[in-house]
């Protein structure tokens, strides 16, 4: 596996298989990579010719309280991984190489960016904002033919096959399912901020989502039932939920009963981390 750290480098890596026609596909990440991350890296490798993985902490789609300086990057672990996997290209920008002096531009999705995350009081629409920009340069240095994200980030998928319809953007985006420790707890890079008694806590969200599902399994409908028996795992570890929400999984519109595809939303802090799950519960 080759790393590379230029956008020229990168083209030139990929001319080859360029000319020959073969399928890239991309996995974008912000490093401090685990099992989540490697199960897109397998999707991609099982998809596409090429695979390229890049690792570029994103400063643009970090909140002013949010520690940008303070995210886990450990870029010789994370070669070692993405090389395990059969990843074929590693792209490893520095930031004056994606934002040189004078960068100025900023691509923004509409309205599925000022909900949820995106709500004014949370990391607002701008942190959209960020992975949108950072998302559309990365698909116009690599052009690649697939692009591969995490469901757990639910609304960064959506918004992001909202930027691709919108703008004509060639690639697939294909959103893959979230990998979860035994236990449940989703894998999430800021998992590794949390201390023995705060993991434990953790728990608390996917039980959540856990306990959304039941009541829907039993036939429950009103999101008003689904979303207490959710509230209630949240309330027995003590956490507050930022939001915990029943939306459309389609176009984040507000659902009042689970009917089709129906996305139970939660995000919460645990301790120094802020943590989001979510599930997609079915019902007519
Ligand atoms: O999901 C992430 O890790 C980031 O938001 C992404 C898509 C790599 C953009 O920086």
């Amino acid at each position: 596996m080759k790393t590379v750290r230029t956008v020229t480098d990168l083209r030139a890596a990929l001319a080859p298989a360029r000319r020959a026609e073969r399928s890239v596909g991309l996995v974008p990440t912000m490093g401090a990579l685990h099992d989540g991350h490697l199960s897109l890296i397998r999707h991609a490798r099982a998809d596409c010719d090429v695979v390229v993985v890049s690792i570029f902490v994103n400063p643009k789609q970090f909140g002013a309280g949010e520690d940008l300086a303070g995210y886990p990057r450990d870029e010789k672990r994370d070669r070692a991984l993405a090389e395990s996997e059969g990843a074929d290209l590693l792209f490893v920008p520095a930031v004056q190489e994606i934002y040189p002096t004078g960068f100025d531009t900023t691509v923004t999705v509409g309205e599925l960016t000022e909900v949820l995350c995106g709500a004014p009081e949370r990391r607002g629409a701008e942190h959209f904002a960020g992975v949108t920009t950072i998302v559309t340069k990365l698909f116009n240095i690599v052009q690649p033919h697939a692009a591969y994200f995490g469901q757990k980030d639910a609304q960064q998928g959506l918004v992001i096959r909202k930027l691709v319809r919108d703008l004509e953007i060639p690639v697939r985006v294909e959103i893959c399912p979230t990998v979860r420790e035994p236990d449940g707890l989703a894998m999430s890079s800021r998992n590794a901020y949390l201390d023995p008694d705060e993991r434990a806590r953790a728990l608390a969200l996917s039980r959540a989502l856990d306990a959304g599902e039941a009541r829907v399994a039993a036939g429950e409908r009103s999101a008003g039932a689904v979303l207490a028996a959710a509230r209630a795992e949240l309330d027995a570890a003590g956490l507050e939920a930022e939001y915990l929400e029943l939306r459309s999984a389609e176009d984040l519109s507000c659902a009042e009963r689970v009917n089709g595809s129906t996305l139970l939303a939660v995000a919460a802090r645990v301790g120094p981390a802020r943590l989001i799950d979510n599930t997609i519960l079915g019902g007519t």
